[in-house]
């Protein structure tokens, strides 16, 4: 477990603790001093040499490495996509829907996840939202309701509007039960925990690195399962996605063997440079380390949360990065959270609280602390039990 002191170094290391406490990484990732340092030096290259795509590709070959080992897997099984939605996008356009129609998720994907699946419905596909209820869905709704109509059934590791943690194991054991893949969105968790792909027994896996992986838009990864590489052929491609890009060969279509072939045009290179510098940073601070963090911190503004009453959309047994409070106000609330210097997002009447490695027990009692005073803006499930701080 890191110490408060190991902790603040961290913390040093990304200049806006300087002037704010943040707590939006389900947004954007603070910006740390090696992110900063890998554009500089983006810069200073490209300055120098001109056109250095030698190095560039080097990068991207060496990121491509870096993102499928975080998550267990070999980095041929990984491509390297602009975004999450363009990864999904690839894998529904190879999907076949003629024999197996349906896709079924639940009601917490991130939109853009609805969006994708929904614009294969021109192609055949069938696709079906599961209901929340108490803000959750059961492993147990998506085993009743996946047959063997069910081409996929996508699903987010954790909610973005109100941080419910899906039950992977399950929904993966039910799906794989009537033979449907499953696909995992883990874009609001990935960078806070230890995550191996092949141990959950995935289909596919994307996240983007802007958030807890600490880079910048632009860049996001599609891991594919080894045995779904040769026989999916998406319906967007381009040279990128080609066996041999550097062959020039307008007329010859021969995608690419590794879970390249999911990729497109050119790599989004200064991307790539950030998103590798936070990928390396959180590999060097260790993500055993980030996630026994970030569950104290979590813990710790839950019971204070708890202890003033507040009714949290969070469910309790789904401790990790993002805690989300209802609002009366929810607007209101992040402007007063403002004013105390805390920068905060939310979704809907929700107030989205989220920590990473560079936050601290303080951020907590600061929050806290501001919410108490401001308790006329949130819905409340009990009386506050008296001052806490
Ligand atoms: C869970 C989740 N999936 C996907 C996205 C969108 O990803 P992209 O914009 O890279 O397509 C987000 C963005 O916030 C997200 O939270």
């Amino acid at each position: 477990m890191l110490s408060d002191n190991e902790v603040l170094a961290i913390r040093a290391r990304f200049p806006i603790f300087r002037q704010a406490i943040y707590l939006n990484s389900c947004s954007q990732g603070a910006l740390s001093d090696s992110v900063e340092k890998s554009m500089l030096e983006l810069l200073e290259v490209w300055n120098r040499q001109g056109s250095p795509w030698d190095l560039w590709i080097e990068q991207y070959e060496i990121a491509r490495k870096e993102f499928a080992e975080l998550i267990g897997a070999d980095a041929d099984e990984v491509a390297i996509v602009p975004s999450v939605s363009a990864g999904i996008s690839s894998v529904a356009t190879a999907l076949d829907f003629s024999s197996r129609k349906r896709v079924l998720m639940g009601e917490f994907e991130f939109p853009t996840m609805g969006h994708v699946w929904m614009a294969q419905q021109r192609r055949g596909a069938n696709i079906s939202f599961l209901q929340s209820e108490a803000g959750r869905i059961p492993a147990k709704k998506y085993a009743e309701n996946i047959n063997h109509e069910t081409a996929i059934v996508p699903v987010t590791g954790v909610c973005f509007s109100n941080g419910f943690r899906s039950e992977i194991e399950e929904i993966v054991a039910a799906a794989h039960d009537k033979g449907a893949y499953v696909l995992l969105d883990d874009y609001q968790d990935c960078g806070t925990r230890p995550r191996d792909v092949k141990s959950l027994d995935l289909d596919f896996y994307t996240s983007g690195n802007l958030k807890y992986l600490l880079g910048a838009a632009g860049v996001a990864f599609l891991y594919v399962r080894r045995s779904l590489i040769e026989v999916l052929r998406p319906a967007v491609s381009g040279w990128f996605a080609q066996q041999s890009p550097f062959d020039f060969a307008t007329q010859r279509f021969e995608p690419a063997t590794s879970a390249r072939r999911f990729e497109s045009g050119t790599p989004p290179i200064p991307s790539i440079y950030l998103g590798l510098a936070g990928v390396r940073l959180l590999k060097e601070i260790g993500l055993t380390n980030v996630a026994e963090h970030v569950k104290r911190l979590t813990k710790e503004l839950r019971r204070g949360a708890d202890e003033l009453g507040i009714a949290i959309k969070t469910p309790s047994d789904s401790v990790g990065p993002l805690t989300v409070l209802k609002c009366k106000n929810v607007g209101a609330m992040i402007d007063h959270l403002g004013r105390a210097n805390v920068i905060c997002s939310s979704r809907h009447d929700g107030l989205r609280i989220s920590f990473h490695v560079y936050n601290t027990m303080d951020d907590v009692k600061v929050v806290l602390r501001t919410l108490e005073t401001h308790l006329d803006l949130l819905c409340l499930e009990t009386q506050p039990a008296g001052t806490m701080m």
